[in-house]
């Protein structure tokens, strides 16, 4: 199969997924084929660098090419279920342990595979993501966050492998009511949070917190003065997010960004583009998004 790649989609967004990658070579359930090597696709959780085509006579035998390609594998399963159960028995184990926030991302090479019929399986040592299938999974805390929108702000920081710091500085924006920035705080960083509705109380207490109660787009960046990290999870239409985030990157006062793309209705996929063009930056589905997608760009 030299000369494929082939695209998880994440759950439920597979049209989305089509419409990125233009014409198909193959379609099994949420994994996409397509001709040529490695594209950024923003609506895939996972990609599968050249994948390979295996004829195999019994699940023995697909154990035995899998464990002689690599150790750790993780299957995809849109059908044949059983059989899938079959073969993950015969491989070693891997943990797929929730991750402690602030623990690094898994760097062991992590493989996926899939049955696309009984005696055909689709194999690919080396994927996109270091999380099975994509799927980022924390520990997570139900008491201390007033909602669980700070996963995705877990889940982006993870996958930067890079935190906020004691004596840097983060804007909020879109703050309300305040999980990114417990998050935030919880670095030991300084935040300023900004939203037109009040945080929780609990979070506009935190000692290195500072709320302004406004609009995102009201403020000036100079206004504001340099910060380490610009984190906007405001609920915009991606166009207007897009001249919020022009603004600052043209100011040079904001050094790492991380911003949700939210879509109401169709996807807006020409600003999602206008977002993916930006040189060193990433767009992804994370698998705590919903109809979103997370930019970032470190500096
Ligand atoms: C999804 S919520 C943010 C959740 C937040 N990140 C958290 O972790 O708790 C979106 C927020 O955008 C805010 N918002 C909408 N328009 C805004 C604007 N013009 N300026 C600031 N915040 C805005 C809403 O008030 C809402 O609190």
């Amino acid at each position: 199969m030299s000369g494929l790649t082939a695209y998880l989609a994440a759950e439920g967004f597979e049209a989305d997924l089509r419409a990125e990658l233009g014409s198909l070579a193959g379609e099994y359930g949420r994994l996409l084929l397509a001709d040529g090597p490695f594209r950024p696709a923003a609506w895939a959780q996972n990609v599968w660098l050249d994948p390979v085509r295996l004829e195999v006579a019994s699940i023995g035998e697909a154990a035995r090419a899998l464990k002689a390609m690599q150790r750790n594998w993780w299957p995809y399963q849109f059908h044949l279920h059983r059989r899938t159960a079959l073969l993950v028995d015969k491989l070693p184990k891997v943990s797929a342990r929730p991750l402690v926030f602030g623990q690094p991302a898994p760097t062991a090479p992590l493989g996926s595979f899939a049955w696309l019929d009984e005696h055909t399986l689709l194999a690919a040592p080396t994927c996109s993501s270091p999380f099975p299938n994509g799927e980022a999974a924390f520990v997570e805390d139900r008491e201390a966050p007033p909602n669980r929108a700070y996963l995705k702000l877990w889940e982006a920081l993870t996958l930067a492998g890079r935190m906020p710091e004691p004596g840097q500085t983060c804007l909020d924006l879109g703050a309300s009511p305040g999980g990114w920035t417990w998050v935030l705080a919880g670095t030991g960083a300084r935040v300023i949070s900004v939203d037109k509705a009040p945080l929780a109380p609990a979070i506009a207490a935190l000692p290195n917190v500072e709320c302004r109660q406004g609009s995102a787009f009201g403020l000036e960046p100079a206004e504001i003065g340099p910060v380490d990290w610009l984190c906007s999870d405001v609920i915009c239409y991606p166009e207007r997010l897009w001249r919020l985030v022009e603004r600052w990157r043209q100011s040079g006062l904001a050094r790492n960004f991380i911003c949700t793309l939210k879509f109401q209705g169709d996807t807006d996929h020409a600003t999602a583009r206008l977002f993916a063009s930006v040189p060193g930056s990433r767009l992804l589905h994370l698998a705590h998004n919903k109809h979103e997608l997370t930019w970032m760009l470190l500096g």
